[in-house]
């Protein structure tokens, strides 16, 4: 069943026990999403493996075959198969565009389409992302010539977007967003004339590593690779992506494994790509007992094991802007890290966490509140108070996927059993997140 369709699942969370053995995480939700975009506008065939099987890549192979892209079903273990429709290939669907709870489906859809000329498209979502910020990405398409239409001004869905020929731009995006920065880079591969996107700081690089394994012609250039260019006239062309373990499900177990008493865990197979990997900077900060085991380079993108090992004391954090673009994803579970830190931690620079799924820092303040946390809330930020122990509560993850798993997390460090409403939010993208943790936890 679908997360739409069940908004009434409830676990309860019994406290105690520890974390032991071996998990293998489902694959990266970023690089999934991308696989499937750039395998869709490639020539010929794509083959996918370790695809994520979960609500979110699934949203963007619905959209993709609405538009005639054959792909094969979405299922764990199994390879996925991409029929190409080239760079001008995407038919003018029959249907509206449902990109479900997907920021990620929405926006990068966005640019894949808006080049695609003289076709008509709508893109609708779910209730969470029909209030999500889309004029972000709509803005800087408009500078390239496209033609995008929403609620408010072009900021909600359901949005249209009629196709055009594009023109190349210089495009600064006032925001360290990938997702952003994705959508004009896909927008950019049908412009007349080369584009340059200039990040005011580095997030997550998976699309301009992929469109390099595709075939197209691209220039990272600047201070980390802020200034990408993309020269168009390159066909892409069919290629086989192998998708690493995604550091952000696995971030539950590091963070779970470091404060759980007793427990001893080793995550494999997880994407190390140095955008993503800025919780492990703060957990050794922490002083964490973390461990990167049998690092490996997997189809262009580093890969490792983790152990994580209960760490008597941690130390409180302090995270700021410049950080946050490789960690956004794990401040949630970050939040339940800083319960037990041994002092006071601040999350700074997070504005950007009040317009994801839910706006997460208003959650989590008020999930953890109700165990007994003590968190100060800021328009950008957190300060969380190391108490040292939390109490069992009735809980939500006010349908947020990473809400639920780092409320599950706390569960179990808390005194007392808890419940957790709404919990199958974790489908969207980490599928067996309940049943690798009733295997874990001993
Ligand atoms: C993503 C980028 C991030 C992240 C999201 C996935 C992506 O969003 O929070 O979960 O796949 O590009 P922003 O780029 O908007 O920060």
């Amino acid at each position: 069943m679908s997360l739409k369709e069940d908004q009434t699942s409830t676990h309860e969370i019994k406290s105690g026990g520890s974390l032991i053995g071996k998990v293998k995480v489902p694959g990266d939700k970023s690089i999934s999403h991308r696989s499937l975009l750039l395998a869709a506008i490639a020539e010929g065939e794509t083959t996918i493996e370790g695809m994520l099987p979960a609500e979110d890549p699934i949203s963007t192979a619905y959209c993709l075959k609405a538009m005639g892209v054959q792909i094969t079903p979405l299922i764990e273990g199994t390879l996925v198969k991409v029929q190409g429709v080239g760079l001008h290939g995407l038919k003018e669907p029959n249907t509206v565009l449902d990109c479900g709870n997907s920021g990620t489906t929405m926006r990068l859809m966005m640019g894949l389409i808006a080049g695609q000329k003289d076709k008509h498209f709508v893109l609708t979502g779910d209730p969470s992302l029909s209030q999500r910020p889309m004029k972000r990405v709509g803005q800087p398409l408009k500078a390239m010539g496209a033609k995008v239409n929403g609620r408010s001004n072009g900021d909600f869905a359901p949005l249209s977007v009629i196709g055009q020929q594009l023109h190349g731009a210089v495009i600064g995006t006032p925001v360290a967003s990938a997702q952003i920065k994705s959508a004009i880079l896909l927008a950019a591969l049908t412009a007349e004339g080369p584009t340059t996107v200039i990040e005011p700081s580095n997030s997550r690089d998976h699309t301009e590593r992929m469109l390099k394994a595709f075939g197209a012609n691209l220039k990272v250039s600047g201070e980390m690779g802020r200034h990408i260019t993309i020269f168009p006239g390159s066909e892409l062309k069919g290629t086989s992506i192998v998708v690493p373990g995604d550091i952000s499900s696995a971030a539950f177990w590091l963070i779970g494994g470091s404060l759980i008493p007793g427990s001893d865990i080793i995550i494999e197979n997880i994407g190390l790509n140095r955008t993503r990997t800025g919780i492990l900077e703060v957990m050794e900060k922490m002083g964490a007992n973390i461990e990167v085991l049998n690092k490996r380079t997997i189809a262009g993108e580093p890969v490792g094991d983790i152990r994580a090992t209960h760490s008597k004391t941690l130390k409180p954090f302090i995270i700021d802007s410049e950080i946050m673009p490789r960690l956004i994803d794990e401040i949630p579970i970050l939040c339940v890290a800083a319960c037990f830190c041994e002092g006071t931690s601040q999350i700074n620079g997070a504005g950007e966490l009040r317009v994801k799924e839910t706006d997460r820092l208003s959650v989590m303040t008020r999930q953890l509140k109700k165990m007994g946390a003590i968190i100060e809330e800021k328009p950008d930020g957190l300060i969380i108070e190391g108490v040292g122990h939390l109490k069992g509560a009735n809980l939500d993850s006010e349908t947020d996927h990473r809400v639920a798993m780092s409320l599950a997390i706390a569960s179990i460090l808390a005194d007392g059993s808890s419940t957790i409403a709404r919990s199958n939010a974790a489908s969207i993208s980490y599928p067996h997140f309940w049943t690798d943790l009733e295997r874990l936890k001993i």
